[in-house]
């Protein structure tokens, strides 16, 4: 189920699949700083290909891919690449197919991971495309609820910021609805979560709209805040309008719940400021320091199989 297997949308996987992914990553967890004893990517070589800026995602997946003995190519950025000449997704994809033995794909294009995998006989990884899906991010988020607080369902979690273009909110959220919780949307009206994401969440689990997060912070057990996706407002403009919407004061977290966890996928600019890190709440560095655990995980089932 698992050998070879294309990470595309996080609507592909069932509940089980996603709790195999966490109790996985929870066993690589040690090997996430000392490698694994096994090597079992040994001889493998894993494409990076990014076609927008990126840190955490690249950087978890490279460092995962050599803490598991194998080798890793690609590009962070296209200046150096065929794609300034003119050529297509399709077309390079086709290529460095015949190049490794997996692909990691980040892409401005929703859909173009899905393209992808349709070009290539090699496993493709979404690492984000556009405003549509993260799942290898969603599987880490879930990781670190259930790392954080013992278990995701019976939570309430509140997700906060830019809910329109935020594309690990559209992920971790129908993730979310094949558990046993309760989820709070909270916006500004230009920024609400798109009707057909919330249609499909709303028949599963209870659903809350909000405009402010002082209605909510109380009943809460994860705050999920996002960057306001400023490169993919159509008018920048309309940007400005919402920059700095939400900002997480410590005097907001002083009504929270005391074991209230703070997530961000991070980066931030202003909606988190540094006073917030050395509050018991924040958790969003621990978070990103799941995703090497959590992408060997995923590596070794795709590799090894289960
Ligand atoms: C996010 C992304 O790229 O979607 N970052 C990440 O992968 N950790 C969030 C963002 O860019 O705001």
């Amino acid at each position: 189920m698992w050998l070879n297997r294309d990470i595309v949308s996080i609507g592909d996987f069932t509940k089980e699949e996603v709790m195999q992914v966490i109790e996985k990553a929870n066993e690589m967890l040690p090997y996430a700083s000392s490698g694994h004893p096994e090597k079992p990517l040994s001889g493998k070589v894993v494409s990076t290909l990014f076609y927008e800026p990126s840190t955490r995602t690249r950087l978890s997946f490279e460092s995962a891919v050599f803490r598991m003995g194998g080798n890793v190519l690609g590009f962070g950025s296209l200046e150096a690449t065929s794609v300034v000449k003119g050529e297509t997704l399709s077309d390079t994809i086709r290529i460095v197919n015949s190049y490794s033995d997996a692909i990691i794909l980040r892409h401005p294009s929703e859909g173009a991971a899905r393209l992808a995998s349709e070009f290539a006989d090699v496993p493709v990884i979404n690492a984000g495309d556009g405003a549509g899906q993260h799942p290898t991010q969603t599987l880490l988020d879930i990781f670190t609820i259930w790392k954080e607080l013992g278990s995701v369902d019976g939570k309430k979690i509140g997700f906060v910021g830019d809910l329109k273009y935020g594309r690990t909110v559209h992920s971790l959220s129908k993730a979310l609805s094949m558990f046993d919780v309760s989820l709070y949307f909270i916006s500004p009206e230009e920024l609400k979560i798109p009707k057909h994401i919330k249609r499909e969440i709303d028949k599963k689990v209870p659903v809350r709209e909000a405009k402010n997060i002082e209605e909510i912070i109380e009943e809460l057990d994860v705050l999920y805040v996002t960057r306001i996706q400023k490169e993919r407002f159509p008018d920048i403009n309309e940007y400005k309008k919402v920059a700095g919407t939400y900002v997480i004061r410590p005097s907001l977290l002083t009504r929270g719940k005391r074991n209230l966890i703070i997530m961000h996928p991070l980066p931030r600019v202003n909606e988190i400021p540094p006073e917030v890190d050395s509050s018991p709440h924040a958790r969003y560095f621990k978070q990103a320091s799941y995703g090497v655990p959590l992408r060997m995980a995923l590596l070794d089932l795709i590799f090894r199989g289960d």
